[in-house]
């Protein structure tokens, strides 16, 4: 069975606690549970979170040749991260950019996006739906 990553970056550790309006009210757990049932019988899925960017990039370099698509969200790492770009860049999978809340309706500073331009898809605003769509994305892409 093909390989999927899903990354989370920092503070989506925290999900449950944050604010609920934009990022709903499931634990990063929960959401996990959820993707890998909609994943079931597709693919493997493995899950990795980290509030530390260099940490990120290595595991995107680490994904080469194993994973077949990785699924993102990089928390406020979006809107700095130069570093995560470039790994984004070199990865020759299929990416696809998630976001709980409505990314780009929010502060002017969250519409600073460093990650889109090297994704092949976003799903942003649908609460823990947007990484539901992703693995619909990559299902369909099969
Ligand atoms: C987020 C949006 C980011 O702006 C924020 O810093 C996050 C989560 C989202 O899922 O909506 O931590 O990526």
């Amino acid at each position: 069975m093909k390989k999927i990553l899903i990354i989370n970056g920092p503070n989506l550790n925290m999900l449950g606690k944050r604010p609920k309006e934009h990022y709903g009210a499931l634990t990063l757990d929960q959401i996990n549970d959820l993707i890998k049932e909609e994943a079931k019988g597709y693919f493997d899925v493995d899950f990795y979170q980290s509030n530390y960017e260099g940490d990120i990039v290595t595991k995107i370099q680490q994904a080469i040749g194993i994973y077949e698509a990785i699924v993102i969200n990089p928390g406020a790492y979006t809107h700095t991260s130069v570093a995560i770009h470039d790994a984004l860049e070199i990865y020759d999978g299929t990416k696809i950019e998630v976001h709980l809340s409505k990314v780009d309706e929010r502060e002017d500073f969250r519409k600073i996006n460093y990650i889109r331009s090297v994704c092949d898809q976003t799903f942003a605003g649908m609460f823990e739906g947007s990484y539901i769509e992703a693995i619909k994305y990559l299902k369909n892409m099969k």
